[in-house]
């Protein structure tokens, strides 16, 4: 973690709480932000007992040189803007990820980090709101970088994938968490000072989906249309067969191929 401190350049991970096992990091962090910790804190683990996915799944975390972290965020924004802070995690994990790996990662709306059609990483963005605005926001970043195949579930090894399978090699972890934590600084600082389009046509560089056949499960409803964009909410708009525009603020997606 010394090598991880030396090379942070701006605020995100000035601060790092290193932990061994845990239940979530972002449990873990949210503790902390309660009492008061500062924007930028990062909280790391080797392995989690209890990693959260998003619609309240299990997030697989064994230990052996994967990513999992959470970093806690004060920015000024309302709860309905949140949605924005896990598209800047995307885009800061996915250039991240392409730099140092190489892989052709992509992302899926609205966080999942794809390769070769499977997913490689997943963001859960956790918000502590006090009226209309957001008292802090708990980015938590899972990244699959040295799990072996064998490590997943048989049920999960069809729809999750590693760097270390994608390339077969092992990938340093620290050298990940560095160029996503100095991405996030610097993507923190486009969002806070020049708004979200420059962000967003970001986004729509690092994905693949758009004009694509998509499915979206959305509680009890099935949505099916095009993949049309993303508005400046962070939403998911999808072009409906009576030629309509839909827009969704969560889901599951599916590309159909
Ligand atoms: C997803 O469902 O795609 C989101 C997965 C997020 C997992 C990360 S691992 C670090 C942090 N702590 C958690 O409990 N979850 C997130």
């Amino acid at each position: 973690m010394d090598q991880l401190r030396k090379l942070i350049k701006g605020e995100m991970g000035r601060d790092i709480v290193s932990l061994g096992v845990v239940d979530s990091t972002n449990s873990f962090a949210m503790e902390l932000a309660d009492k008061g910790a500062s924007h930028g804190t990062v909280v790391v683990a080797d392995s989690q007992t209890k990693g959260r996915g998003r619609m309240g799944r299990t997030w697989i975390s064994p230990s052996g040189g994967n990513i999992y972290m959470s970093v806690i965020l004060t920015p000024s924004i309302g709860p309905r803007e949140a949605t924005l802070l896990t598209i800047m995690a995307g885009v800061a994990c996915c250039g991240a990820l392409r730099n140092t790996t190489g892989l052709p990662v992509e992302i899926r709306w609205p966080n999942d980090l794809m390769v070769a059609h499977k997913k490689l990483g997943g963001i859960l963005t956790e918000i502590k709101s006090g009226g209309d605005k957001i008292v802090y926001a708990v980015m938590g970043i899972g990244i699959n970088v040295n799990t072996k195949v064998e490590d997943f579930p048989p049920e999960v090894r069809m729809i999750a994938t590693s760097v270390r399978i994608e390339k077969g090699r092992t990938e340093s972890r620290t050298f990940l968490m560095v160029e996503i934590l100095n991405g996030l600084d610097r993507w923190y600082r486009v969002f806070a000072q020049k708004g979200v389009n420059t962000l967003l046509n970001e986004w729509r560089m690092l994905t693949s989906m758009m004009g694509k056949p998509v499915q979206v499960t959305m509680g009890d409803e099935i949505i099916n249309g095009l993949a049309y964009d993303i508005d400046d909410e962070g939403m998911l708009i999808v072009k409906l067969s009576s030629g309509s525009l839909k827009r969704i603020s969560f889901g599951d997606l599916v590309v159909l191929r």
